[in-house]
C-alpha cells in the first residue's frame, strides 16, 4: 500500500503546460508548445539555435508571460507572474550564467535574497550548517563554505548554484546549459548531480545542446523546433542520429527517413 503511495507520487506531474503561445511582436517564438514533467524524471530540452528553449524556460520561470496557453502546477492551473513567483511556487532555475556573486562565499550566495533570520539577525550559523546539509545531499566536492566562490572551479560554481536553487525545497528544477562551460570531469560530475537530484524525487528540466550529455542522464528528450513541439522520445529508444535529424527537420535523408518509420512522432493532422 505504502508503495503504491509513493510510486504514484514519484510518477506525478509535477509541472504541465499546454498550448503555450509567445509573440515577440512579428517573431512567433513558441507555438501551441506542451510540456510535461514528473516527479523523479529529468526531461531534455533540445532544439536548435532560435528553437525557442531559452524563451520556454522563461515562461516557466515567469520571466515572461505567455500570450496563450496554461501551466498547471502539482495539479493546479497557476499564473507565474515572476521570478520569485516561480521560486515561491517551487520552481527553481539555474540560468546558464549562474547569476553568482563572486566576491561573496558559499553560504552568501546559497542565502542571496532569501537570508535566514533569528529574530533580528541574520542566523548564519544555521544558513552554515544548512550549506553544508545541502551540500552534502548533492555529496558535493566543496573544500569550504567559507570561501569566495571566484576561487571554485568552473564545477564546482555549477553545484553551488544548483545548490542555491534547493533552498526553497523545490519541486522542478530547471537547468539551462549546466556544462557548456565545463571540462569532461567537472561534466560527469555535474551530470551525477543531476542524477541525484532526479532521485530525490525532483522533476528536472535540462535544456542542453550536447547530445552526449542529454543521451547519458535525461529519461525523455522534447525537442523543439521553430516554437514548436517537433519530437519527444524516451532516451532508450533513440539514436544520435535520430535526435539529430528531429532537431534539425531533416525530413529528406536516409536518417529522417529511418526515423519516420521507427518511433519519430511527426505533425499529423488525424491524431
Ligand atoms: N526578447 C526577445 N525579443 C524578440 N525576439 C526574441 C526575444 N527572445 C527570443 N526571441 C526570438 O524568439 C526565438 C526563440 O529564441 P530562444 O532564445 O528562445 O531560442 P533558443 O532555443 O533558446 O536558442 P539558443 O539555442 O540560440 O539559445 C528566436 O527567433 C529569437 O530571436
Ligand atoms: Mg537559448
Amino acid at each position: 500500500m505504502t508503495m503504491t503511495t509513493e510510486m504514484s507520487a514519484r510518477d506525478e506531474v509535477a509541472l504541465s503546460l499546454a498550448g503555450i503561445t509567445k509573440r515577440f511582436g512579428a517573431v512567433q517564438a513558441l507555438t501551441d508548445v506542451h510540456l510535461d514533467v514528473r516527479a523523479g524524471e529529468v526531461v531534455a530540452l533540445v532544439g536548435d539555435n532560435g528553437a525557442g528553449k531559452s524563451t520556454l524556460v522563461k515562461v516557466i520561470s515567469g520571466v515572461y508571460q505567455p500570450d496563450e496557453g496554461d501551466i498547471v502546477y502539482a495539479g493546479r492551473k497557476v499564473t507565474v507572474s515572476g521570478p520569485s513567483a516561480a521560486q515561491h511556487l517551487g520552481v527553481a532555475t539555474v540560468f546558464q550564467d549562474l547569476a553568482l556573486c563572486d566576491n561573496l562565499d558559499v553560504v552568501a550566495n546559497l542565502f542571496l535574497g532569501q537570508e535566514r533570520l533569528l529574530g533580528p539577525i541574520v542566523d548564519e550559523v544555521g544558513m552554515e550548517k544548512e550549506a553544508w546539509r545541502l551540500l552534502r545531499s548533492l555529496s558535493a566536492k566543496i573544500p569550504s563554505v567559507r570561501i569566495p566562490v571566484a576561487s571554485l572551479s568552473g564545477g564546482q560554481r555549477q553545484t553551488v548554484a544548483i545548490a542555491r536553487s534547493l533552498v526553497g525545497a523545490p519541486k522542478v528544477v530547471m537547468l539551462d546549459e549546466p556544462t557548456a562551460a565545463l571540462g569532461v570531469a567537472q561534466t560527469a560530475e555535474v551530470l551525477n548531480l543531476i542524477e541525484r537530484l532526479r532521485d530525490s524525487g525532483l522533476g528536472v528540466i535540462l535544456v542542453s545542446h550536447n547530445m552526449a550529455d542529454v543521451q547519458a542522464v535525461a529519461d525523455r528528450i522534447v525537442v523543439l523546433r521553430l516554437g514548436r513541439n517537433e519530437a519527444e522520445f524516451n532516451v532508450a529508444d533513440v539514436t544520435t542520429a535520430e535526435l539529430v535529424a528531429a532537431i534539425t527537420g531533416a525530413s529528406d535523408n536516409v536518417v529522417a527517413t529511418r526515423s519516420a518509420r521507427t518511433n519519430v512522432k511527426k505533425e499529423s493532422p488525424d491524431e
